[in-house]
């Protein structure tokens, strides 16, 4: 079963390149430290871990009751975004360094953590696009788009039976309650995938 919830949030971010950092420094290093929006989520749970595995020091929002969750996937920072907004709560964290990279996995985007995002975001490079969207951020933004290959996949099989990534599985639902497992992502609190078991003898 994890098997299968591997190849749909894994891919998003499928390796370290994927953090949005430049072309020029398109590898997460280990030592480096990156801020994942959103811990709890499917793809947050695997930003985690692959942060991780390549030795970075990793802070994540998420909501206080899935502090431990994130912590356990490895999370070495935490800021609970139901508190207080949380590009205040970073300003006031003061992180020194700043962080290298930001991997937005909640997806409905607060401009404010964009916009006062050089106060605990590194500069790297120069800056490519201000999305005005986002009302033009001093730093480097990018939308990832993945391409699937089965060379990522295998590589993702390798982190998994080395241990180094586990695949979260939120709930587990038969073929014939489909909407059910649809409901409850639209609930927007799952932590990890809602898995559609379309055989149901697969293991
Ligand atoms: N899953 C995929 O295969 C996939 C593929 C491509 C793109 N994406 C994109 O990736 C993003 C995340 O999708 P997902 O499927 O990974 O999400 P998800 O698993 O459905 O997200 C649910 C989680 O989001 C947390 N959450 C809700 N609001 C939050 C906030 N404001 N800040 C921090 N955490 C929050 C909830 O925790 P609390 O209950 O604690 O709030 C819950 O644990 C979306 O933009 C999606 O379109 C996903």
């Amino acid at each position: 079963m994890s098997r299968i919830t591997l190849p749909a949030s894994s891919r998003t971010i499928k390796d370290d390149r994927d953090y949005g950092l430049p072309p020029r420094q398109r590898r997460l290093e280990a030592g480096q430290s990156v801020f994942i929006n959103g811990g709890s989520t499917a793809v947050g749970s695997f930003a985690i871990q692959l942060a991780k595995a390549k030795g970075a020091h990793v802070a994540v929002s998420a909501s206080g009751k899935n502090e431990e969750y994130v912590r356990n996937l490895g999370a070495d920072e935490f800021f609970d975004y139901t508190k207080a907004p949380l590009h205040e709560q970073l300003i006031a964290a003061n992180p020194n360094p700043k962080y290298h990279a930001f991997f937005e996995a909640v997806g409905t985007a607060d401009p404010a953590l964009f916009v006062e995002s050089d106060r605990y975001l590194k500069f790297l490079w120069k800056v490519l696009l201000q999305p005005s969207w986002l009302g033009g951020t001093k730093r480097t933004w990018k939308l990832i788009f993945v391409v699937p290959t089965k060379k990522d996949l295998e590589a993702f099989a390798k982190l998994v039976e080395e241990g180094k990534v586990k695949p979260l599985i939120d709930s587990v639902f038969s073929f014939e309650d489909t909407l059910k497992a649809y409901e409850r992502i639209k609930t927007g609190r799952a932590t990890g995938k809602v898995v559609v078991k379309v055989d149901p003898t697969a293991e």
